[in-house]
């Protein structure tokens, strides 16, 4: 029996310089996808895949990320008041009252691995996600994370996100090297993991998405990996140095992903949700057809 993933990490200490000035109070973290902030899609996909610790790394100028899953007594009672009961019910479920929030602090931006590693005294010796916000995730059925740990219930071993990548674009990713390059997937053994290659070098197409199963081991291993790429502790190199004690998979996961740290994939996931919002979807896509015009 392999052990439930109850606990999540989100990373959400990063500055965020790609969307400056939107970024310069406000965490990247908080811009919204049409009505509904990034880290919120993020903490759903996360309960839905039976999540009960939501554990955020957070760090200066954050302090909207914790008031946003807080109760809001001021807000609520003036939308009880003015009798917006809907709205109101939106507000106060916007986590369901299992779920815990966890705030730790990462004092200085040292890499995605060092901001995981400062969730270690809260995970403890259990395996968990880790889950980047910035990577938002739609999926017709279970959600990508719901999809991995189903994943992980029957392998036991830590499993990466991964999707198609062009070549033009693979440098921007943690590519995975593969144990059997012609595997059809969705699940891939792995040999090795790169961060950020020269398209050249790229040992194959799959670039990891912000979207992590790992074992507690990660801990370990990320104590005693060298700091890399940027002067970073880098996750990629530590899931690579795991590779000499466990075995990793990847997963091409089912869904749409939408690379919302850079402005292009923010835009696209904002135009593809808001054509699928009840409030808004006729009038949007009636909107977009006489500009395409
Ligand atoms: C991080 C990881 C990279 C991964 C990417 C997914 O990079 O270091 O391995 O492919 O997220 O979004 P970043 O986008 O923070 O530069």
């Amino acid at each position: 029996m392999t052990q439930k993933i109850r606990k999540a990490v989100f990373p959400v200490a990063g500055l965020g310089t790609r969307f400056l000035p939107a970024t310069k109070a406000n965490p990247k973290e908080m811009l919204p996808i049409v009505d509904k902030p990034l880290v919120q899609y993020a903490a759903e996909e996360a309960v839905a895949a039976g999540i009960t610790e939501l554990i955020f790394v957070t760090g200066r100028n954050k302090r909207a990320i914790p008031d946003h899953f807080d109760k809001a007594y001021e807000l609520e009672s003036e939308l009880e008041a003015s009798g917006k009961t809907q709205k109101l019910e939106e507000i106060r479920s916007i986590l369901p009252p299992e779920v815990n929030c966890i705030y730790v602090r990462q004092a200085e931006a040292l890499g995605l691995g060092h901001a995981v590693l400062k969730a270690r005294s809260v995970v403890g010796n259990e395996p968990f996600a880790v889950i980047l916000a910035d990577d938002l995730i739609v999926a017709d059925g279970p959600g990508c994370l719901a999809q991995m740990t189903a994943r992980f219930d029957e392998v036991g071993h830590s499993i990466l996100g991964v999707e198609q990548v062009e070549s033009s674009r693979i440098g921007a990713y943690g590519v995975v090297e593969l144990a059997r390059p012609d595997d059809e997937g969705p699940c891939y053994e792995l040999t090795g993991l790169v961060e950020k290659p020269k398209p050249a070098d790229a040992p194959s197409d799959l670039g990891v998405v912000g979207r992590y199963v790992l074992t507690p081991r990660i801990f370990d291993v990320l104590e005693s990996t060298a700091y890399g790429a940027g002067n970073e502790l880098q996750l990629t190199d530590a899931i690579a140095n795991l590779l000499r004690y466990e075995r990793v998979s990847a997963y091409r996961f089912k869904g749409t992903r939408y690379d919302c740290g850079s402005k292009l994939g923010y835009l696209q996931a904002n135009v593809e949700l808001a054509l699928k919002h009840p409030d808004v979807s006729t009038d949007f896509r009636e909107w977009l057809q006489e500009l395409a015009l």
